[in-house]
């Protein structure tokens, strides 16, 4: 008996040494953690339970017959987060560089099925060279099964994404389909074909970091959602946006103590939108005056940030904040926020989120690139986006909503359960001076005469009240009272219901 106990420990010791002390060395010189390691700073201490340590891979090509290392590759398993359910898998790359076998495939989809019959979200750690090489086919089959279970997941059970080294080809794809992807900087890059076939193929000359670093993914493709120094940073911030999640879509958000009044008011509110109209503000401020203890877990901070997204708490409970950033373009809505704030709008109505939303904006960002770019069909995915949402939404008009970003951000006409504006909103087709050009045009060589036609206008339509009287607006509240008529909105919608037509899916503007 003691011999074979002993065996278990032994075979347990070999499987955790991965691909063997030198390349864990590796892999320290580099300054990342071990595939495990990682594991052990995601989740709760002691609350990891591993799946299939001892699999290996069954290929007898090119030699591999003779080299197997338990695990092949892939540590996957469960455990928690401050408590919650969470499975997890996480390459290690001291083993065959990471690569992906038909066999560690498995092991992924394996855990992504447990994942779906209980009900509770998946945490990729990516370290990987791709596919495994000797295994040609079979492994992108393995590849095409875990992008299949990413497709029927989405939408379910939250699906994070961490890369945390190389990820290239076509295994960009499975992160890609999941609902967040962060970097590490430095250490991570992304991309569907690497630098040197970048060369061969348009002559370009690209490093793997300008190519598909942190920095090239937070700000120009948007296809990361955020990224951290290192290892131990990045695994930390995990915990803390995952435990703003639900852990699936039958489930509602999270209940989490909260130590912050949500009667609090804040007098610094009635001066936060300059007399001026044409001078900017931040936003942030008002979204963090308004969450629970100021904390705001904000996404995609790098990418348009004309437009906000993230998460902030009400009474303890998520909610999904959009708001219009004047500090940045004006507030302006364009392709980039439109796209930004289209997706975070329908993860949030995936996952019973609530949405909050704040709006000054000038319009849609007139010009070509923008036209010929697609404007109208990117506007449009934030427009069906909120329109098709049918979880709680509360918008408040701080200043400008004007023309048809009026209309997109949340508005009473796209099914808004509370439409509040503070005094300073000014809700119409759009600002003074373009209206008065084009209502009077005749009359533009007398200034005076234009002068009186701007303050005519602007007495009638700079303002809430028109659209109040029209009740399109509920109510003109005080700005200092925001975070409480806010929560006393979102407590008052706890039992909503509200359901679509049946459709086999919707066509949304992609
Ligand atoms: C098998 C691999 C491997 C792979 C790396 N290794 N990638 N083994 N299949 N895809 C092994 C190496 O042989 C080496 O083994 C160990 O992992 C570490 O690799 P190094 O090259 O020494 O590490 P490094 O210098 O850090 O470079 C990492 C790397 C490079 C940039 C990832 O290894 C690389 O370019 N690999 C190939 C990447 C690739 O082309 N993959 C296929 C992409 S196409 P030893 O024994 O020496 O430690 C793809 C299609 C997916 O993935 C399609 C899905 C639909």
């Amino acid at each position: 008996m003691k011999r074979i106990l002993k065996e278990l420990d032994t075979r347990r010791h070999d499987a955790r040494l991965g691909g063997g002390q030198r390349r864990i060395d590796a892999q320290h010189g580099k300054g990342k953690l071990t595939a495990r390691e990682r594991i052990e700073v995601l989740l709760d201490e002691g609350s990891f339970e591993e799946f299939d340590m001892f699999k290996a891979h069954r290929c007898v090509d090119f030699g591999m017959d003779k080299v197997k290392i338990p695990g092949d590759g892939v540590i996957t398993g469960w455990g928690t987060i401050n408590g919650r359910l969470v499975y997890v898998f996480s390459q290690d790359f001291t083993v065959f560089g990471g690569s992906l076998s038909e066999t560690h495939a498995e092991k992924i989809c394996k855990i992504m099925d447990m994942a779906m019959k209980n009900g509770a979200p998946v945490i990729g750690l990516n370290d990987s060279g791709g596919a495994r090489i000797q295994e040609g086919v079979a492994s992108l089959a393995g590849y095409a099964d875990v992008f299949q279970k990413n497709i029927l997941a989405s939408g379910v059970i939250p699906q994070i994404s961490v890369i945390m080294g190389p990820c290239a080809g076509g295994a960009v794809y499975s992160p890609a389909m999941t609902d967040f992807i962060y970097m590490v900087r430095d250490s991570s890059y992304m991309f569907v074909t690497g630098p040197d076939v970048v060369k061969t193929v348009t002559n370009e000359v690209v490093t793997a970091e300008e190519l598909g670093g942190a920095r090239t993914h937070t700000t120009k493709s948007s296809v990361a959602d955020g990224a951290f120094d290192n290892d131990i940073e990045t695994l930390h911030e995990i915990r803390r946006l995952f435990d703003f999640l639900p852990l699936n879509n039958r489930q509602d958000v999270p209940q989490r103590p909260f130590f912050d009044d949500p009667e609090r008011i804040e007098p610094s509110l009635d001066t936060l939108v300059p007399e001026n109209p044409n001078l900017p503000y931040d936003m942030k401020e008002l979204v963090r005056k308004v969450a629970d203890e100021g904390d705001f877990f904000e996404t995609q901070a790098d990418f348009a940030a004309n437009i906000l997204t993230g998460f902030i708490r009400i009474e303890g409970r998520t909610v999904g904040v959009v708001a219009n950033q004047p500090l940045v373009l004006a507030g302006v809505l364009d392709i980039d926020s439109s796209r930004k704030a289209a997706r975070f709008v329908r993860f949030c109505d995936a996952f019973n989120i609530p949405i909050l939303t704040f709006v000054d904006v000038p319009g849609f960002l007139p010009g070509t690139a923008q036209e010929y770019g697609g404007v109208i069909k990117h506007g449009a995915k934030l427009l069906f986006a909120y329109g098709e949402a049918t979880v709680p939404k509360v918008t408040v008009i701080t200043r400008k909503a004007y023309g048809g970003a009026y209309d997109v951000m949340a508005s009473k006409h796209l099914r808004g359960d509370f439409n509040y504006a503070w005094p300073t909103a000014q809700i119409a087709v759009m600002g003074a001076k373009g209206a008065v050009e084009i209502l009077y045009r005749s009359e533009l060589d007398d200034p005076e005469k234009i002068a009186q036609r701007t303050a005519e206008y602007e007495a009638r339509f700079a303002n809430p009240f028109v659209a109040a009287e029209k009740g399109f607006i509920d109510d003109v509240i005080m700005p200092h009272s925001t975070r409480k008529r806010v929560a006393r909105a979102f407590a008052s919608l706890r039992n909503k219901e509200l359901k679509n037509p049946w459709k086999k899916h919707d066509n949304m503007p992609l």
